[in-house]
């Protein structure tokens, strides 16, 4: 059976681009004239993904707005010229749903996935983190459904970082089976770079199978006392079930400033090639 659902964590608060994610969900934070999520959606859609589950919070009504026909708008502008910047986003809703749920209570990634169990009905799923942000010939979750049709598993984008970074990421450790891909046998969250096992570092794209779920259900809190999915992804690794995936592509880490205009500055450019 394809996988069809790609779960959208989108509730944490933003606190890097106060002030401006105040009122704004920093999902909603724009590269150029796009949302971050909405560059997410898109990856997923052409991955073949058509049901978009979001998990929101408070302060995120902005989100579920956006993914709407809006009425007041769409009859201001009909037949005029400035139509044509409505076209995309009114594309991206037809082909596909969005269902929301609200996670009240910040206790990290892990528990945010887990929130989002009721929005999911299959036996693996994917989760993009839309603040980072890929841009690749294929899309980069299109390459990992390729993964997961391959070896049936949990599949976890990397790449190569800097090792004094590693205290960012979830940083993985595994038997290299591939070119582009590892069996992984050890995930550590955020490790200081004298205990990274390696300098693979996960970012913002997984596809997961089902059963994380009871991991998640019965994971203890980890780093910084947050439910951690790299802690419960490690169980699916001890039975060798998680794939390490190097993919092509660039990815911008938006969750800080450099990364975000990083990716203003490569999308600037692109337009300006382009036209
Ligand atoms: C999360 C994960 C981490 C992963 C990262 C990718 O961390 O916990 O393992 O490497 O996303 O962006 P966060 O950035 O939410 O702190």
């Amino acid at each position: 059976m394809n996988i069809t659902t790609c779960l959208f964590p989108a509730a944490g608060y933003g606190t890097r681009f106060l002030p401006a994610t105040k009122a704004i969900p920093k999902e909603m934070l724009p590269i150029l004239n796009k949302p971050l999520l909405q560059y997410g959606v898109e990856e997923a859609i052409d991955a073949g993904f058509n049901n978009m589950a979001i998990v929101t919070g408070r302060g995120k009504r902005a989100i579920e707005d956006h993914f709407d026909v809006s009425y007041e708008l769409e009859a201001q502008i009909r037949g005029t010229d400035k139509e044509q910047y409505l076209v995309e986003i009114r594309n991206l809703i037809d082909k596909c749903s969005f269902t929301y749920i609200r996670q009240n209570e910040m206790k990290g990634l892990g528990h945010a996935i887990l929130t989002g169990k009721p929005l999911i009905n299959q036996s693996a799923f994917a989760v993009i983190l839309a603040d980072d942000l890929c841009t690749a010939e294929e899309g980069v979750l299109s390459q990992m459904v390729r993964m997961y049709e391959k070896y049936k598993c949990s599949i976890v984008a990397v790449e190569e970082i800097e090792k004094n970074q590693s205290n960012r990421y979830g940083i993985i450790a595994g038997e290299k089976i591939d070119d582009d891909c590892y069996r992984v046998n050890l995930m550590v969250e955020k490790p200081e770079p004298e205990e990274a096992p390696s300098n693979l570092a996960i970012i913002g794209r997984y596809i997961l199978t089902s059963d994380i779920f009871d991991l998640l259900q019965n994971q203890k809190p980890g780093k910084n006392g947050e439910i951690q999915i790299t802690d419960a992804l490690m169980k699916q690794a001890q039975q060798g079930k998680v794939i390490a995936y190097k993919f092509k592509g660039r990815r911008f880490d938006c969750g800080n400033l450099d990364g975000f205009m990083e990716a203003v500055n490569y999308y600037y450019q692109a337009l300006r090639d382009n036209t």
